[in-house]
């Protein structure tokens, strides 16, 4: 299966007869390339299950035209979750409200909750209105990678994750980077599952109050686990004033070409150490984050050490994902 240009029309149409028939399809949106199943249909979501190698008790997340279209999956949209969406949809933030009995079980984990996310990118949008045409309601998609691996900015990315079985549309790079927010609507207050890239405060400022931190009671999911998003080398975050400590031990051990450091201080690393620099910017980092990773494992690199980012809120997105990336 070749991978589709998502600006071809006909790719379109081809994509979106390809879902209506229970099959999957990968395609782009703003944060980072889904792997798309019908939602209605537990048979074809159940293909993404096996496909990504993920437990079936993990919900993945349900992508809509818009919100008149949520309501196919939601028993109603709460107060907090209709001022979220007014406000951030499209875009990178996903509401978890209470699911409509009946449907969508196997993309919601058969948890009674279902998150619903419209994503802002005109190929994932043509390919949503292009699917509902032909009568599927709404797009389940987790991350296009095998389970608790990368999450893939690029088209390419997808590829090298699944082969060319897979039928791919290609958007380019993904703008946001990292995937989406999540906010849990179905409690008294609202409850930041996954931080992204739309500002803490900014959300807070549309909901009045301020979003609680997750508690012990809020579901365990795979985004959620304390490991996730790992490449294959071993990825360490350290303070600025060690770097060169740790970055010369880690030469000493594993060799020329095996280490890569990613940091915004100006370093100049030794021989044979990989060096990309940081941007001092948290929205160009989560932009570039998980293509950096990526790129050190295809340069064959065994260990890397990441420059921690200041611990203020606009590096909350990338702080999470550093965070599971390094833990082991
Ligand atoms: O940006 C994104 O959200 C991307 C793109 C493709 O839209 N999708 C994505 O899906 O990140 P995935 O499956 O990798 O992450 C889904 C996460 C779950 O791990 C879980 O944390 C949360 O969404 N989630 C989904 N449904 C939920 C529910 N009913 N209750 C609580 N958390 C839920
Ligand atoms: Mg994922």
């Amino acid at each position: 299966m070749p991978v589709l240009r998502g600006d071809d029309p006909a790719a379109i149409m081809q994509a979106a007869k390809h879902l209506a028939r229970g099959q999957l399809v990968a395609f782009p949106t703003e944060t980072v390339y889904g792997l798309g199943a019908r939602a209605d249909s537990d048979t074809a979501v159940s293909g993404i299950f096996r496909c990504k190698g993920r437990p079936p008790d993990h919900p993945l997340i349900v992508h809509v035209t818009d919100a008149a279209a949520a309501v196919a999956f939601a028993e109603e949209l709460p107060p907090v979750a209709v001022r979220l969406t007014r406000n951030f949809w499209p875009g990178p933030l996903t509401v978890v409200v209470r699911r409509r009995s009946g449907v969508g079980a196997a993309a919601a984990g058969k948890l009674p909750t279902v998150g619903l996310r419209c994503p802002d990118h005109p190929v994932a949008q043509a390919l949503l209105h292009a699917a509902r045409d032909r009568g599927v309601l709404g797009v389940a998609a987790p991350s296009a990678n095998r389970f608790g691996r990368v999450s893939p900015t690029r088209a390419s990315h997808v590829v090298d994750e699944f082969g060319v079985e897979l039928m791919v549309l290609d958007g380019g790079p993904c703008r946001e980077g990292i995937e989406s927010t999540i906010v849990d609507c179905t409690g008294e207050f609202p409850v930041l599952l996954r931080p992204g890239t739309l500002a803490r405060n900014a959300l807070e400022q549309v909901l009045g109050e301020p979003l609680q931190a997750r508690h012990a009671a809020s579901p365990r999911v795979p985004g959620s686990m304390a490991s996730h998003y790992a490449p294959d080398a071993r990825v360490g975050l350290v303070q600025t004033d060690l770097i060169t400590t740790a970055v010369e031990a880690a030469a000493l051990e594993f060799g020329p070409r095996r280490v890569g450091v990613y940091s915004s201080s100006p370093l100049s690393p030794a021989a044979g150490v990989l060096y990309q620099p940081m941007s001092g910017n948290p929205s160009q980092v989560a932009h570039e984050l998980f293509a950096v990773l990526r790129w050190f494992d295809v340069q064959g690199v065994r260990q890397i050490w990441v420059e921690a980012p200041p611990e203020t809120t606009d590096w909350d997105g990338v702080r999470d994902r550093l965070q599971r990336a390094s833990t082991p």
